[in-house]
């Protein structure tokens, strides 16, 4: 079996789900339910004894040498992270505890479990590390996009947490022979993806009637890919990729927010027309996140040339898709915009001027 962390949260959910639709292999699923996780995500597996949930803190390494000696995964698949940065803005104490303490507890259990094993068991197993583009810093307009080599320029405490991370595992394979894989993926959209983050929170506030805010002049740039193609690309470097070697994924589709936005109002103009007029009219331009990157841009070939990985959906065909799940779960939405979900729209926006 494979052993996932975090796959309670948005992309974990998608990859546990993505996985055991196309393997039998079992899934151990350790998540420690933080806001940001949601069984409800996993509500198909009810009653599958190929997923076993683990209800537990990837900083509690008793917990994970318990796990890794009952289990006895091949690989672990390291999805568990604080992953929003206007949170770690407000409060980066979590970011360093998880993303930083959590990975190196990871990393020390899986170094004395690996050490231990023999042979093919030893030969085959394998250390993946969700990563993000967010660790090589901000493009200017006219910059390549960003290539594995790219040297880090972390920006936000959620990217300098997550480079940390990355600098651990790199170091965990040099020193000690873990064999590593690292991916740094770009901008995540699609089912399940908490209301907090640009895409879902749009989506919401729009069905709401509620104003959609953009931060700044809307012109910050991000490259958006579809979960299921993030989840394909994990897959293929965990089956394939090179121990020690890092992955860039993204979908060559980068594009300023602002447009985002629009794209999500015209698609919720045809699929679920308000009488009050376009949705559009609710675009609230607000005060700036602090610290904002300008632009992330992804050079995907190395994963295309080594490993034949391309994104399958487009943006269009992605967002639409996504539109539709959203529109199809709204018990989904209603039940995680619960009385914490609400704090953190009113700690987040109310000095932006934006009433959201
Ligand atoms: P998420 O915030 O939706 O989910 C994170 C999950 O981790 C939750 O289920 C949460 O309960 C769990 N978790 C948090 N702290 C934990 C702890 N201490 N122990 C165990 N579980 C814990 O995040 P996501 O968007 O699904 O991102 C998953 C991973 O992918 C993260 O490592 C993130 O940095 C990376 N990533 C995300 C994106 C994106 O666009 N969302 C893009 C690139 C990379
Ligand atoms: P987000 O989804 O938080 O992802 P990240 O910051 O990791 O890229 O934000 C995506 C972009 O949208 C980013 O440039 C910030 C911007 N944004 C807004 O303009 N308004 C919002 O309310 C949010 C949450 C984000």
């Amino acid at each position: 079996m494979i052993l996932v962390t975090g796959g309670a949260g948005f992309i974990g959910a998608n990859f546990v789900l993505d996985w055991l639709a196309a393997s039998d292999e079992p899934v151990l699923n350790l998540d420690a339910l933080t806001y940001a996780g949601n069984l409800e995500n996993l509500a198909r597996l009810q009653g599958d004894a190929r997923h076993v949930f683990v209800h537990g803190d990837i900083c509690d390494r008793a917990l994970v040498d318990r796990l890794l000696a009952e289990y006895r995964p091949r690989a672990i698949v390291h999805f568990a992270a604080e992953s929003h940065v206007d949170r770690s803005i407000h409060g980066p104490a979590a970011f360093v505890r998880t993303n930083v303490e959590g990975s190196f507890t990871l990393l020390e259990a899986a170094r004395a479990y690996w050490s231990a094993l023999e042979g093919e068991a030893r030969e085959g197993f394998r250390f993946l590390h969700v990563s993000t583009d967010e660790v090589y810093g901000s493009l200017g307009p006219a910059d390549p996009p960003f290539a594995e080599t790219k040297a880090y320029e972390p920006n936000s405490p959620y990217s300098a947490s997550k480079a940390a991370s990355d600098h651990l595992v790199r170091a965990w394979h040099h020193t000690y022979g873990l064999p590593v894989l690292t991916t740094n993926c770009s901008n995540n959209y699609g089912p399940c993806q908490f209301p907090e983050k640009l895409i879902p929170l749009v989506i919401a506030n729009a069905l709401a009637g509620r104003p959609l805010p953009i931060y700044g002049d809307g012109m910050n740039v991000r490259d958006w890919l579809y979960v299921g193609d993030h989840c394909a690309a994990v897959r293929e470097v965990l089956a394939s990729g090179r121990p020690g070697e890092t992955y860039n994924v993204g979908g060559w589709n980068e594009m300023p927010n602002i447009e985002i936005v629009r794209t999500i109002c015209a698609l919720l103009d045809e699929l679920r027309p308000d009488p009050a007029g376009a949705h559009e009219r609710l675009i609230t331009f607000v005060a700036d996140r602090p610290g904002h990157d300008r632009r992330y841009a992804i050079d995907a070939r190395k994963i295309e040339r080594e490993l034949g990985w391309r994104p399958a959906e487009t943006f269009a065909t992605g967002i639409r898709r996504t539109v539709a799940w959203y529109l199809d779960h709204q018990d989904w939405v209603a039940h995680v915009q619960s009385g914490a979900y609400r704090d953190w729209i009113a700690a987040n926006y109310a000095g932006r001027g934006a009433g959201a």
